[in-house]
């Protein structure tokens, strides 16, 4: 059983909430079986880490793992005058008096001591980690699982969203509700995949707890933020403005949100907004990191596995041509061609179905699967994508109609294909 709190929403799940829908992807694969690509790799040669950690900030912030004294509520029931349910407990909290000094201060009067043991359950996603060599990889696949919830519209499925952000365009996929924050956020931090940190150093905690220890002190390096701006009341409450702002960025509606919480982000309109900075992302981020590095660490393992960073600032789980692009280019004039390798069976046929609803009449796409050569002289690094699949997957291509199927027919080792795409 584990508990798990992200961003938005907290769950306890004894089992995988909704196991085997995750589709193989580029990035990582979490197939049925919630096998990790990169992670199966031997971890990385240890990077030699900056010896420089000095001051003593450095030493304040390096958060033990005792959990001793954890805060806890007062009562059985969250604050009921929290801006969004259970995101702000400090009146009901047994360290309440502390959410409203700056967190600095107050983790050096608690030398050693977890904060967010300390300040446990001051909002829904604070609760101390209990392990001593916290499992990152499977706490970010928990974690990625457990946040997916039952809005969770499928692999790339989910609306296209185009964030302004830092003078920067950056695309996701909304699948799920809590990506439109996670996703830029990660991104912003330098967390996602191919942003320079190699996800099977989260096989090693202790490496990965340092990489992010690292992390919060450049941070403070850039930021500079100063104690008064540190405080967790005010972290608590900001939660949702940031999401605010962050949908400010992504050209979002939120007008359905609380008069007060629009005010804190300073949202009038979707036209007259304030956008999420990287500044505003560091702050939430470094609270984290005050908080103690296994804290911030599994931060970023969460937001590690969960994305990678594609051509062009995209985020996502893989496939950037889905169904969208490849209508519109084949209603252009051109063939459109669908990348099928990330797809699960069931997926690759509902997306060739949505490409064909799209479609104007007459109009021609494709499909690319990747077929790398295998054994024999093949590089020892290429695999089967499909998992045995490719029968399957092309005789789906065949009842579907496909015109062409041309990648399928370059493939000399599977005669399979070749007999069968026209
Ligand atoms: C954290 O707080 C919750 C809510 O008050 C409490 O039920 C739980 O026991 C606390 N956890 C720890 C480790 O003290
Ligand atoms: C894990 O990382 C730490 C800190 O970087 C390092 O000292 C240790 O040797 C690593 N352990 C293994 C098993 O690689
Ligand atoms: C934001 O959305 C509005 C209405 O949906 C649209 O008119 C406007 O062009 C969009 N702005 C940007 C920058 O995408």
């Amino acid at each position: 059983m584990a508990r798990w709190c992200g961003w938005t929403l907290c769950f306890t799940f004894t089992a995988w909430a909704w196991p085997g829908t995750m589709a193989e992807d580029d990035c990582v694969e979490l197939g049925t079986e919630m096998r990790m690509l990169q992670l199966g790799t031997a971890v990385a040669e240890t990077e030699h880490l900056s010896e420089s950690l000095h001051g003593k900030d450095a030493q304040r912030l390096t958060a033990g793992r005792h959990l001793r004294n954890c805060g806890h509520l007062l009562g059985d029931e969250c604050d009921p005058s929290a801006n969004f349910f259970c995101s702000n407990n400090c009146p009901v909290h047994s360290h309440g008096e502390d959410c409203y000094r700056p967190v600095p201060q107050v983790m050096a009067e608690h030398p050693g001591e977890d904060g967010y043991c300390y300040f446990n359950f001051t909002g829904f996603w604070v609760s101390p980690l209990k392990d001593e060599d916290p499992d990152f990889v499977d706490y970010a696949i928990q974690g990625i699982n457990g946040l997916r919830g039952p809005d969770y519209h499928g692999h790339n499925q989910g609306r296209l969203l185009k964030y302004h952000f830092e003078g920067q365009v950056v695309t996701t996929y909304m699948d799920s509700s809590h990506y439109s924050f996670d996703d830029l956020y990660g991104y912003s931090l330098g967390y996602l995949q191919n942003q320079g940190l190699e996800p099977s150093m989260m096989k090693n905690s202790s490496h990965w707890i340092e990489l992010s220890k690292q992390k919060c002190l450049e941070i403070q390096e850039k930021y500079h933020f100063q104690d008064e701006e540190l405080v967790l009341a005010d972290w608590l409450d900001d939660n949702q403005a940031l999401a605010t702002k962050v949908f400010c960025a992504a050209n979002l509606s939120m007008e359905l949100t609380l008069p007060s919480i629009k005010a804190r982000a300073n949202y009038k309109s979707m036209q007259d907004c304030e956008p999420i900075t990287a500044r505003d992302f560091a702050k939430h981020h470094y609270i984290k990191c005050l908080l103690g590095y296994p804290n911030s660490a599994s931060d970023g393992a969460y937001l590690n596995v969960r994305a990678c960073l594609l051509e062009g600032n995209h985020i996502g789980m893989g496939s950037v041509s889905g169904h969208e692009l490849v209508a519109a280019v084949s209603n252009a004039g051109g063939i459109g061609t669908l990348g099928g390798v990330t797809f699960e069976v069931q997926g690759f046929r509902k997306e060739i179905q949505e490409v064909k609803r799209r479609l104007n009449p007459g109009r021609p796409f494709g499909v690319d699967l990747l077929i790398p050569k295998l054994g024999g002289t093949a590089r020892a690094t290429n695999k089967d994508y499909t998992h045995g699949a490719l029968p399957e997957m092309v005789d789906i291509m065949i009842q579907e109609g496909l015109a062409t199927g041309l990648l399928v027919r370059h493939a000399p080792n599977f005669p399979y294909a070749e007999a069968k795409a026209t």
